[in-house]
């Protein structure tokens, strides 16, 4: 069975009375356990597919499958159940809410789920991600890299069954750069977490088993990687 089926799926945006279709027919399948990039230029389409993927936003036409549940079906309310019990997402822009603490952000998921010891968690999630002495800074109070670190280890928290990251190392050094990709891979094969990224680094690419590139809304090339870590 695969855990994220997308069938001929389209996306037009109307903005100023005029229509624009970033994607046209996009089609692939993942197998849990997959690690999966998609690459292309900028504009390309391609957070506009991972969105539609984790159910954030609707498709104009074709279809999403997530673990078998064909998330256009589903009202605005069946959808948000799935992406908490299914999904994780680290944004291009984090999204991180900036009324709490880096530590409260990472608890969220935590709490949610009613998990007994949800700060202790969250405290050691952001240690891993090299925060542990920041838990009290607020988004705005961190840089666009520290940001980006709360966020994957938010979606941490929630150990997702598939977990989307667009440009999950973009505002990063090289050195934070290497840690996130380690706790990225090291969560597939731990828990056996499906990896979506977008990414322009085609050295990240070549580390996950496939790689599609979109250009122009429409999937140019899928190819497997040889090497995999
Ligand atoms: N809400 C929207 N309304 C209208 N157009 C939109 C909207 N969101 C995105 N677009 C357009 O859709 C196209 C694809 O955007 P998208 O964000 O998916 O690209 P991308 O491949 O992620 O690019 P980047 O690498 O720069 O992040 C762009 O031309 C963008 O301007
Ligand atoms: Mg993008």
């Amino acid at each position: 069975m695969s855990i994220l089926r997308v069938e001929n799926l389209t996306k037009t945006y109307q903005s100023g009375g005029r229509e624009l279709t970033v994607l046209h027919g996009v089609n692939f399948s993942l197998e849990p356990g997959d690690t999966f990039s998609i690459v292309g230029p900028s504009g390309s389409g391609k957070t506009t597919l991972l969105g539609l993927c984790a159910g954030l936003d609707h498709a104009s036409s074709g279809s999403v499958y997530l673990n078998d549940i064909q998330l256009d079906k589903l009202s605005e309310d069946e959808r948000a159940a799935v992406r908490n019990q299914y999904v994780g997402f680290i944004f291009q822009n984090f999204q991180l809410l900036p009324t709490l603490t880096a530590l409260e952000n990472v608890m969220i998921p935590l709490e949610l789920r009613g998990e007994k010891g949800a700060q202790k968690t969250a405290q050691s999630l952001l240690e891993r991600v090299g925060l542990g002495s920041r838990g009290h800074h607020y988004p705005t109070q961190l840089s666009g890299g520290e940001q980006q670190r709360v966020s994957l280890a938010r979606a941490f928290a929630n150990r997702p069954k598939l977990l989307f990251a667009d440009e999950p190392t973009g505002n990063l050094d090289t050195d934070t750069s290497a840690t996130v990709i380690d706790l990225l891979f090291e969560l597939n094969r731990e828990a056996g977490t499906t990896l979506v990224l977008v990414t322009h680094d085609l050295d990240l690419a070549a580390k996950t088993q496939r790689v599609i590139r979109i250009k122009g809304g429409t999937v140019v090339s899928d190819t497997q990687v040889a090497t995999s870590i």
